[in-house]
């Protein structure tokens, strides 16, 4: 900004000039600089011309502070009108398109893995930390891996197509072993790892099972871990310590047991197991026991030299109890309000 030369006794019309640049300031540098020479306390413009006032006679001397008086006035409003619009215009333009690096910029929204891969992801962890190996079977398996070899007797009712899901049509009293199907439970992993493994072994096989089955706590297809450990000096003490070990990790240190006989040709004695967590009701959530001789027959074990135990437990009744979900259909129909929340 260029200024006019005054002469060393400012006269008014100077000042009313100078006054006048005010508005054409284009920054609040040009602004401080303008004000700085009309009001400095040792040079200033106006400073001077009211220190001029005691030369003055008395009567001219009231006349021109009025004068002086109103030009002052006039400096300080338009100055403070300018600063204002000034300081406007940095604001506007920091809003439109200037970069500040110094805010935060909006949070992105990141996409998160689904709470049942999640869940089998600590299982793992927790059984992985406890010595077991993680085998993935298959989803379909045959008449013969998911119920000949583990000791289904032919006639069995769990056989039925009502509520098996059968890959080719399955013609009555025909009974191919080699009969195509979506595995019904996660033990059928127990014959391939038996075949493929000697023992002492030691493994869990999370996945998707499939059954005929549909309503709030049932759904045709979810999830299962089974654990299969073979060794030769292994009993239900064993299998009991290590699934409640693993529970307490996985539910919380709270978490209650109810152990019940139960019936499941593969394991014999076989148990199930309720739980029970922070007041909500016993639910059954496991099914277990110690494997079957002939089981380990058909996978060339020797029975009389090793021996183990199994358990297959439902993923989503674990979440249901964990989070108070009150409906198994809500895993799966991809509403983001639930999924968020996990
Ligand atoms: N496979 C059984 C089921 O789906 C559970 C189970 C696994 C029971 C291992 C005993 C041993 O119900």
């Amino acid at each position: 900004m260029s200024f006019i030369f005054f002469s060393i006794f400012p006269v008014s019309s100077d000042i009313s000039a100078l006054i006048d640049h005010i508005s054409s300031c284009k920054s609040l540098e040009d602004l401080k600089t303008i004000e700085h020479v009309l009001f400095s306390r040792k040079s200033g413009l106006l400073t001077l011309a009211f220190k001029q006032l005691n030369t003055l006679s008395p009567k001219e001397k009231k006349i021109k502070a009025k004068e002086l008086n109103a030009l002052k006035k006039r400096a300080q409003e338009t100055g403070n009108g300018m600063r204002e619009a000034l300081k406007k215009r940095v604001t506007d333009a920091a809003e439109h398109n200037v970069l500040d690096i110094t805010l935060d910029l909006p949070e992105e929204e990141h996409g998160h893995l689904h709470l049942i891969p999640e869940y089998i992801a600590q299982v793992e962890d927790v059984f992985g930390r406890l010595g077991f190996d993680v085998a993935y079977g298959n989803e379909i398996e045959t008449e013969e891996t998911n119920f000949d070899l583990l000791n289904f007797p032919k006639d069995h009712p769990a056989r039925d197509s009502q509520g098996i899901f059968y890959l080719c049509n399955k013609e009555r009293g025909t009974q191919s072993a080699q009969q195509p199907l979506l595995r019904a439970h996660t033990s059928p992993v127990q014959i391939h790892y038996m075949r493929t493994h000697t023992p002492p072994l030691r493994m869990i096989c999370p996945g998707k099972v499939y059954r005929k089955d549909a309503d709030a706590t049932h759904s045709p297809m979810f999830h299962q871990f089974e654990a299969l450990m073979i060794d030769t000096d292994i009993s239900l003490a064993h299998m009991k310590s290590i699934m409640e070990t693993a529970m307490r990790e996985l539910m919380g240190s709270d978490v209650e047991f109810r152990w019940r006989t139960g019936y499941f040709p593969f394991v014999e004695p076989g148990l199930e197991v309720d739980v029970r967590w922070r007041g909500a009701g016993w639910l059954e959530i496991a099914g277990c026991g110690m494997v079957h001789p002939n089981v380990l027959e058909h996978c060339d074990i020797d029975p009389k030299k090793w021996q183990g135990f199994a358990f297959g437990f439902g993923i989503e009744r674990m979440l249901m109890i964990k989070h108070h979900i009150p409906d198994i259909r809500l895993f799966t129909e991809g509403d983001l309000r639930f999924l968020r929340q996990f």
